[in-house]
């Protein structure tokens, strides 16, 4: 079939309003978040059902044409942004946003592929409960972009990354089969977990068209505080103080550089509250129980007592508590605003962090003199944003490939929470062994044999555009 007679016949699937073929309206589907890389398409497709899903699928996978299944487009690891010369549409699932139920008592959600984070997380708030998945992106992060990338996010160290909610999954596959699993089961042990296989796969095994979702209860209460501490060793030592001392009331221990905050009074001229020092650290502690702040005093008294914390300010309100969270989630917009950076998403073992925080910056400062540094992100769960602010005229290539070896080289991880898209491709082959690409390679073969999901995004294909400049 000829490519204007493929794209009547998706006209017809999802009518007018669900087909961009000009080049200007496509243009921020194409392209990615931060700006600096465009793909191309034949058109981008917007159904409102999973049946248009599958018949769009359909389509394409009798005419050759690949699918890039997009959400919100905020994943920061190039997923989305197909740069083959082979033809192909992107497949916007935005318009597939409804809250299709929420059940209070079973504190479940069911929830389209397009919903926003956010309005799935208000839908939550409405019958008292909460979807504890927090991103700094969560106003235009969808649910099914979320569970393709198994994104994580700041309340990873007490909830989870994104598939410990999801209890089950409906998806389309490359040829248009609707695999449909939208069970509310909180135990469920009949055979293969195959949901499983479809998040964190960056839309390469086929598209997630809905979810439900597991709820947590609402906390009554929850205390916030930043801290200064001395050093990111202080900052760890601080973080089995604060284990200790509060238990699984952490949802959210993280880690901000100076230079962070920095950035983020520099673009948005917000203050940190606190003295400078080289490292800050913004604790949430959530509980239902009494006596919270009570104990989150304590523990900060001893911190202070120990010398792990210089300074510090703990929110009178929740306001206050927003504005400290501000300067935290600011800060990638911030380091946007600055100019180039290579971007990191790596994890190490928790207690290994200080080290690869020494060792990374050490080694990228020998390798790219004028380089500054804006690490940033999850200590609780050892994940570290180690973005590097790269001088003019230097790519993102050598200091990817500095700290991506030593992360390696730490038993870590190049791809914490972002996922590998188009990003981390060689990364990920040097970081798992022939046995487990083997078995990844076997997977994609059977769910999508013509290789026609986001050819190129986690494992390399034959249709594998050029590698990336970041
Ligand atoms: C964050 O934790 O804010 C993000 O994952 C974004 C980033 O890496 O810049
Ligand atoms: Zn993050």
């Amino acid at each position: 079939m000829s490519e204007s007679g493929f794209l009547h016949d998706v006209g017809k699937i999802v009518g007018a309003n669900g087909l961009i073929v000009d080049k200007q309206q496509m243009r921020p589907y194409l392209t990615d978040w931060r700006g600096l890389e465009t793909g191309t398409a034949l058109a981008v497709v917007r159904p409102t059902t999973t049946e248009q899903v599958s018949e769009v699928l359909k389509i394409a996978s009798a005419n050759g044409v690949a699918v890039v299944p997009q959400g919100g487009n905020t994943g920061l690891a190039y997923a989305t942004v197909n740069q083959s010369a082979s033809p192909s549409i992107l497949l916007s699932m935005s318009r597939m946003n409804a809250v299709r139920a929420v059940d209070r008592v079973g504190m479940t959600m069911h929830v389209e592929a397009g919903c926003v984070l956010l309005a799935a997380k208000q839908a939550a708030l409405a019958v008292g409960r909460q979807l504890p998945i927090s991103l700094a992106s969560e106003g235009s992060a969808q649910i099914g972009g979320v569970i393709a990338a198994n994104a994580g996010g700041v309340n990873v160290v007490r909830h989870g990354m994104a598939r410990d909610h999801v209890l089950g999954l409906e998806v389309v596959l490359a040829d248009g089969t609707v695999v449909g699993g939208l069970r509310a089961l909180r135990k469920d042990n009949a055979g293969y977990n195959w949901s499983q296989w479809f998040i964190g796969a960056e839309g390469t095994l086929g598209v997630v068209t809905a979810a439900i979702l597991r709820l947590s209860p609402l906390p009554r209460h929850t205390v916030v505080a930043m801290m200064s501490v001395p050093s990111s060793q202080a900052a760890l030592d601080l973080l089995a103080l604060v284990q200790d001392e509060l238990g699984d009331t952490i949802v959210a221990f993280e880690l901000l550089a100076d230079a962070s905050l920095a950035l983020v009074e520099t673009h948005f001229g917000l203050k940190r509250p606190i003295a400078a020092a080289p490292w800050h650290v913004l604790i949430e502690a959530q509980s239902s129980v009494n006596g919270l702040r009570e104990a989150f005093e304590v523990a900060l008294a001893k911190a202070f007592e120990s010398g792990l914390a210089q300074d510090g300010v703990l929110a009178e309100s929740e306001t206050q508590a927003l504005n400290l969270w501000a300067l935290r989630e600011h800060i990638t917009e911030a380091e946007q605003r600055e100019g180039p950076s290579a971007k990191h998403d790596v994890s190490v073992p928790i207690s290994s962090v200080p080290a690869f925080l020494e060792r990374a910056q050490a080694a990228v400062a020998r390798e790219i003199p004028g380089a500054r540094f804006n690490p940033f992100g999850h200590l609780g769960d050892g994940n570290i944003h180690f973005n590097v602010l790269l001088p003019q005229g230097q790519l993102a290539k050598t200091a990817n490939e500095i700290v991506h070896a030593l992360v390696i080289d730490m038993g870590g991880s190049v791809s914490a929470e972002h996922g590998i898209g188009r990003y981390r491709r060689d990364a990920l082959r040097q970081m798992r062994s022939p046995a487990e690409l083997g078995l990844m390679g076997g997977l994609k073969k059977l769910l999508d044999p013509l290789g026609q999901m986001n050819p190129g995004a986690v494992l390399s294909s034959p249709q594998s555009d050029a590698g990336r400049r970041g």
